[in-house]
């Protein structure tokens, strides 16, 4: 944890400063997520950055609980939600490992650009699943390195050698969705803003028994 938490400690200034890559997508996936808020929801955000997505979505629901594994981050986050005059988002710092947090006890989880960034996306997915209430969703946005061309895995690789990248994890669309299938969500959107990333809410239905013959 130590290492990753002090290469997003530094990159946290320059992230916060960073423009959206493509605003029109990014509204869209606002628009997507917010038609399931409801304003007695309670919603854990990991991985949450310098909180603008957070604070964007904090008028719409009960409480949010936002958590990042770096403590600079964090506090960029914080003093942004002081200034927008954002009261209901409580910042933790941690992942979702090292969190101790209630089982069923969240009616969204969001997990945006983080994905990607995990070695154990399966063990995440299985987590976020136990924090869910029956009927919550889970909604990921997510960069597809098993999608892009192999020119870009290198260069990614090769940034990373060089301690410029994170790092990250390969897959493609279809084993993010695997993933998530098998651990019980069901897929209610699935959206492709380009080739490679992907923007998912699962579901956690109310009947979780498995099918015939089938375990998890
Ligand atoms: C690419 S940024 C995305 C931030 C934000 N979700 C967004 O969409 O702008 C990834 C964030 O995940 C955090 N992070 C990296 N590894 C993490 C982990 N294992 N648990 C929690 N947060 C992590 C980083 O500190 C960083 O803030």
């Amino acid at each position: 944890m130590k290492s990753s938490q002090a290469f997003w400690d530094k990159l946290a200034s320059r992230y916060a400063k960073r423009p959206i890559k493509d605003e029109k997508s990014y509204q869209r996936k606002l628009a997507i997520t917010q038609a399931y808020f409801r304003p007695d929801w309670s919603v854990l955000e990991f991985g949450c950055g310098t909180g603008s997505t957070a604070i964007i979505h904090a008028p719409y629901v009960r409480h949010i609980l936002a958590t990042d594994i770096s403590g600079r981050m964090l506090e960029i986050a914080a003093s942004k939600a002081r200034d927008a005059g954002i009261d209901n988002i409580s910042f933790r710092q941690g992942t979702l490992d090292s969190l101790v947090l209630e089982a069923e006890s969240f009616d969204a989880v969001l997990g945006l650009n983080i994905l990607h960034l995990l070695d154990d996306v399966d063990g995440t997915i299985e987590r976020v699943y136990g924090l869910l209430r029956p009927g919550g969703v889970f909604v990921s946005s997510t960069a597809l390195l098993g999608d892009m061309k192999l020119h870009w895995r290198l260069l990614i690789r090769a940034m990373q050698v060089l301690g410029f990248a994170p790092f990250v994890n390969c897959f493609d669309k279809n084993t993010l969705l695997s993933m998530l299938t098998a651990t019980g969500f069901s897929i209610d959107q699935e959206w492709q803003p380009g080739k490679e990333s992907v923007f998912i809410v699962a579901k956690k239905e109310h009947d979780t028994a498995p099918s015939q013959g089938g375990f998890r």
